[in-house]
């Protein structure tokens, strides 16, 4: 049975008191909270096992690479791969710093070699800049342009016009799976479909998604996966991206150095395989570690309660702050998991989060990394509460009396 009190007491800083008020966080779609098998994780990696992976013969060497290693086939089995199929699943297995990291790498990797002047790529108007700025880089480098798949008035992306954007000219598709203001998970498998009916490869920004369910990228059959550690429990500074095989052979490296080449020459050099190719430097080894944690740590809960509980936290605050006269709540309920964005008539949602911070809850305000989303929506910034399966309805109930003592103080 799901048992968030137990689930809680994994969680030392969900323990934290500010001022006389228990911590409320409500902030996960920034970054999660860790558990303590994360935290003990890297503590332990340091304490025993502490070394630099790949170049060393020596004991400690041996099993910081075997560690590391080892988290690149559980994230290749955790979406859908088979981890002891090298081919297929280790090599299409890339460590990075995060989902930004990821996406940079398939612009520059992909994009420097395939997009041409006058050539399109299509995102959606309510991608994170992390999704935007790297292909607007690109573009401009190339002399190629952008196009953006509108969304409808609840906050969901056209599919029709989204058909209508393609041309002879499109040469790649890249959507966020789960939007970080609407909480709406995007039909992926119908949005990869369609791409590949143009002939077009498509990357998905997984950041939030695989935060609430882990895509199965042979199902979806997605060219390209972006996601980040620590809006899953694992540490900041690590990601992954996974790509087919055959793609991320025909690209050339993203950054040089240490650890991607197979030989050196003062004038020209060649590269290591798959996936160290895309691994220059030494990689963040403890980060990694700690993320194999963290999926271990998720792995151990049954997927569709956890899911069940999340659907159920949103669907109960969403109501909730729907019924609140003059609080507008944006987007649909429909397909909404754990992110809502919202606005209180007469109240900026920095005064907001500000109120609620006196109240011990940690809330978001601001434009989410989505400025043209926000543009859309006709306001400057919103309100966003984002919930984990470690929240509670008791703190839900709370959230929602300050947000009314919120209105009644602020006028
Ligand atoms: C949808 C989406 N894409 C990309 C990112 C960037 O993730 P990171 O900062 O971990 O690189 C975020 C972060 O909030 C996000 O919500």
């Amino acid at each position: 049975m799901f048992d968030v009190d137990k689930i809680r007491a994994d969680f030392p800083l969900l323990s934290r008191k500010l001022g006389d008020h228990q911590l409320v966080y409500f902030d996960n779609a920034a970054t999660t909270q860790k558990p303590l098998p994360v935290i003990r994780a890297m503590a332990t990696f340091y304490q025993e096992n502490n070394a630099n992976i790949h170049r060393g013969i020596h004991t400690l060497s041996t099993e910081a690479t075997a560690a590391y290693e080892n988290v690149r086939r559980n994230i290749a089995e955790i979406i859908g791969l088979d981890p002891t199929n090298n081919k297929d699943a280790l090599q299409s297995v890339v460590f990075t710093s995060g989902t930004t990291d990821s996406i940079n790498l398939v612009a520059y990797a992909w994009g420097m070699k395939f997009i041409e002047a006058g050539d399109e790529i299509i995102l959606s108007e309510e991608e994170h800049h992390s999704n935007i700025i790297p292909w607007q880089l690109i573009t401009t480098y190339k002399n190629a342009n952008l196009r953006f798949i509108p969304i409808n008035s609840n906050g969901e992306l056209d599919l029709t016009a989204y058909k209508q954007l393609f041309t002879s000219k499109t040469k790649f598709v890249s959507l966020s799976a789960m939007s970080n203001v609407f909480g709406l998970l995007n039909p992926i498998a119908e949005l990869t479909r369609v791409a590949h009916e143009h002939g077009v490869p498509i990357l998905l920004d997984a950041a939030q998604a695989m935060a609430h369910y882990m895509i199965d990228v042979k199902t979806v059959d997605c060219d390209f996966l972006a996601f980040s550690a620590h809006k899953m429990l694992g540490p900041t500074g690590v990601g992954v991206l996974y790509g087919k095989p055959e793609l991320l052979d025909k690209m050339s490296p993203f950054r040089g150095g240490g650890e991607m080449i197979s030989q050196v020459g003062l004038h020209r050099s060649s590269w290591a395989d798959l996936p160290y190719k895309f691994e220059a430097g030494t990689m963040n080894i403890a980060g990694v570690v700690g993320y194999g944690a963290a999926i271990d740590y998720l792995c151990s809960f049954n997927s569709g309660e956890v899911y069940e509980y999340e659907k159920m936290l949103t669907n109960y605050a969403y109501r909730k702050l729907d019924e609140l006269k003059g609080v507008t709540v944006y987007g649909t309920d429909k397909n909404r998991i754990g992110v809502i964005a919202f606005n209180v008539d007469n109240v900026h949602c920095h005064d907001l989060a500000q109120f609620m911070d006196s109240k011990a809850i940690a809330i978001r305000a601001g434009h989410h990394c989505a400025q043209p989303l926000m543009e859309v929506l006709g306001v400057p910034a919103t309100a966003r509460i984002s919930l984990y399966f470690y929240n509670t309805i008791e703190e839900i109930d709370y959230f929602i009396d300050m947000v009314k003592e919120a209105r009644a103080f602020f006028g």
